[in-house]
């Protein structure tokens, strides 16, 4: 019988997982199915538990649900636990799995497909919601020179950094503070583009020579970030649509046991 596997997520319609993963699936032999679920906002829960009950085997969640994702997890890989977020659910015996890929699907990124040098960089995140909580521990692992994490309230930057200073020295500031530095690779994890607004008031001066502008989000076309950092110098820019990818390969391993070949599938969609 076919396995059963979804994305949750509200909205969801726009998602590009299930093309990934049937093209995961084609590639490795697997016969799985993956599917769109639109869960109510005030039904996540309930949604997952009735996918899980008619055969499930597994969910990506997407916006808004992965803390409540967390919630519902029986059992947390420590990247998971450390993100506070789940964007990966494995229906096992003992109850759902709660991993997170997304963090390890930015550096992967990065290093594998965009060739960055992440060891020895300046490295700036910008915003300090859940997004940046999920990237953070494995941007340290790759030994940049310096992590800083700005956001518009500039409490929660030091917030998150203190709950990582355990790992290294993670600095924060406003956007302010930045006006003065420069940064190798400016990781864009607010909300801002997702919601439409305009209302990019970093400095205009945040990148070093030769810098990488990296969006989270993915768009048709440059997402608002990405046109105001190559406005301002940023030498190279990257959407997140390579991110999603990796990300999905990674739970793609967590269910099947195999990880797919990512460059066939990324060079489909940049198509
Ligand atoms: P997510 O899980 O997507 O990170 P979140 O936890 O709600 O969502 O965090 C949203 C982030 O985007 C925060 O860093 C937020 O900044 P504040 O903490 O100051 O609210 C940031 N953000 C949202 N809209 C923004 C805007 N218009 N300008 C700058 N930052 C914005």
């Amino acid at each position: 019988m076919t396995d059963r596997y979804a994305v949750i997520g509200n909205p969801v319609a726009h998602s590009k997982s299930p093309q990934i993963h049937a093209a995961f699936a084609r590639a490795t032999g697997q016969d799985i199915a993956y599917e769109r679920l639109l869960a109510p906002r005030d039904g996540f829960a309930a949604a997952v538990r009735a996918f899980a009950a008619a055969g499930g085997r597994g969910l990506n969640v997407t916006l808004p649900f992965k803390q409540e994702a967390f919630a519902l997890a029986a059992t947390l890989t420590e990247r998971a636990r450390i993100a506070g977020a789940v964007n990966t659910l494995r229906f096992d015996a003992d109850g759902p799995l709660g991993d997170n890929t997304d963090g390890v699907g930015v550096t992967r990124d990065l290093v594998q497909n965009l060739r960055v040098a992440l060891r020895g960089a300046d490295v700036l995140v910008l915003g300090a919601g859940g997004a940046t909580r999920g990237i953070v521990a494995p941007l340290l692992a790759e030994a940049p020179r310096t992590l800083t994490i700005a956001n518009r309230t500039v409490e929660r930057a030091y917030a998150l950094a203190a709950d990582f200073a355990h790992l290294a020295d993670v600095r924060a500031a406003s956007a302010a503070a930045l006006e003065d530095r420069r940064f190798d690779v400016v990781i864009h994890a607010t909300s801002a583009g997702v919601r439409g607004e305009e209302a990019l008031s970093w400095p205009d001066r945040l990148f070093a020579p030769g810098a990488l502008a990296y969006d989270l989000a993915y768009a048709e076309g440059p997402t608002d970030f990405l046109r105001w950092a190559a406005a301002r110098g940023a030498a190279r820019c990257a959407d997140g649509l390579g991110m999603l990818v990796e990300q999905a390969a990674e739970s793609f391993r967590l269910w099947r046991g195999v990880r797919p070949d990512t460059r066939a599938v990324l060079a489909l969609l940049r198509r």
